[in-house]
């Protein structure tokens, strides 16, 4: 992996390596059970073929890279920045017999080593909280992929309506961080980080101005659709000429 490394780029290093070995049996149930669904939303949107490869980018463990793999038949790279997930991810993608079409590798979003146009299609789930310059990096994903190829996002949101606000800042106020606290090493931490992240991108990144950061990356056809009461988002569009 190249050498250009920012502070929050470390920040999220430590955050998830002591998590790596827990990630997938406790995201799940710190998202109430919403994860599993979430992330096959996502992967409908990517429409791969069996003869296509996909690009899944902040890959973690692999549970979106496996999923993409069993629901298309299709050849999955996926690359993270964390060695420790990447670790358990190469265990979970043998574990599954799926070794000859997973491909894991370390490296960053900001910075790609992969030529242009060298993908089908795109996905990445809960990245852009993590980077300096969400801008940037979605020129840096697009990039990478062929003209008439899919880039969805799985990202957490903020859920806009009252009736689902307040359980939501209850949850992620007192709930998350509390449940964190409980469960094992790390976790307090991500219990603690994740509202606050989660509040603080959307303010950044309101969905109008992220979804003009995807054209402005050359992303065309640019649609979304809030799951759970909008407790998650799916953005999707196509890779334009
Ligand atoms: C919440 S986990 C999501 C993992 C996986 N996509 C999933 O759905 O379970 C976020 C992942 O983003 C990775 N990450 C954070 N910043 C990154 C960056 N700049 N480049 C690549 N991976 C990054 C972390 O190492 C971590 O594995």
């Amino acid at each position: 992996m190249a050498a250009r490394s920012s502070e929050r780029n470390r920040a999220a290093e430590q955050l998830f390596a002591p998590v790596a070995q827990s990630y997938d049996r406790y995201a799940r149930l710190l998202s109430l059970g919403q994860d599993p669904r979430w992330r096959d939303a996502l992967v409908e949107r990517v429409e791969a073929r069996p003869v296509h490869v996909v690009l899944d980018v902040a890959t973690g463990t692999g549970a979106v890279a496996i999923r993409l793999a069993r629901r298309y038949g299709c050849r999955v790279v996926g690359v993270d920045q964390s060695a420790e997930m990447l670790a358990e991810g190469r265990r979970r993608v043998a574990a599954a017999g799926l070794s000859d079409s997973v491909e894991l590798r370390q490296a960053r979003a900001e910075e790609l080593p992969f030529e242009d146009a060298s993908f089908d299609g795109l996905t990445f789930t809960y990245l852009l909280r993590y980077v300096d310059d969400p801008a940037c990096t979605l020129h840096e994903l697009a990039r990478t992929v062929r003209p008439g190829g899919r880039v969805a996002m799985l990202e957490f949101f903020v859920p806009r309506h009252r009736p689902a606000r307040l359980p939501w800042e209850a949850y992620v106020g007192v709930g998350l961080p509390l449940a964190g606290s409980l469960i094992a090493n790390g976790w307090a931490e991500v219990g603690s980080f994740l509202g606050p992240s989660i509040r603080d991108f959307w303010e950044r990144w309101p969905p109008d101005r992220l979804r003009g950061a995807w054209e402005d990356a050359g992303i065309r056809d640019v649609q979304a659709r809030l799951l759970s009461l909008g407790g998650a988002v799916v953005m999707w569009g196509t890779r334009g000429e």
